[in-house]
């Protein structure tokens, strides 16, 4: 199907700019990409169904570990987790999580308390598009 939208010239020359820059070949290819992604945001924080969010922590050698281990075994919803070692005082680890999204919050606020954790970042994920 063609649909057709109306822009001004200016919005249209920087988003020209963008898809370029990302690598798009087409607007369409470009615009499907972005309507995938406002849908499956838009539908992340809905209530009913189950969410999936990618959650990043660093922390230092000063992490309260039992914390941290007493969280990981709180939230079973956890189906996933990654550890790795940055450097001799650093560690990254990665989350997959699938929960509704008051819990993936929950979560995040649990993780961001904890003393030394250094960064939290979240990506949400789509369950379905
Ligand atoms: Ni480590």
């Amino acid at each position: 199907m063609i649909v057709s939208i109306s822009i001004d010239d200016e919005l249209l020359s920087r988003f020209d700019s963008a898809i370029k820059m990302r690598g798009y070949s087409t607007r369409s290819e470009a615009m499907r990409d972005l309507i995938r992604t406002f849908i499956s945001d838009c539908s992340w924080d809905t209530e009913d169904g189950e969410n999936i969010a990618v959650i990043t922590l660093l922390y230092g050698k000063d992490v309260k570990k039992h914390e941290l281990i007493r969280i990981q075994h709180r939230y079973r919803e956890i189906s996933t987790m990654l550890h790795t070692h940055i450097d001799p005082l650093n560690c990254l680890e990665v989350y997959v999580i699938k929960a509704p999204s008051e819990r993936i919050k929950e979560l995040l606020k649990e993780f961001r308390g904890l003393q030394g954790v250094k960064v939290v970042k979240f990506v949400k994920s789509a369950c379905e598009v």
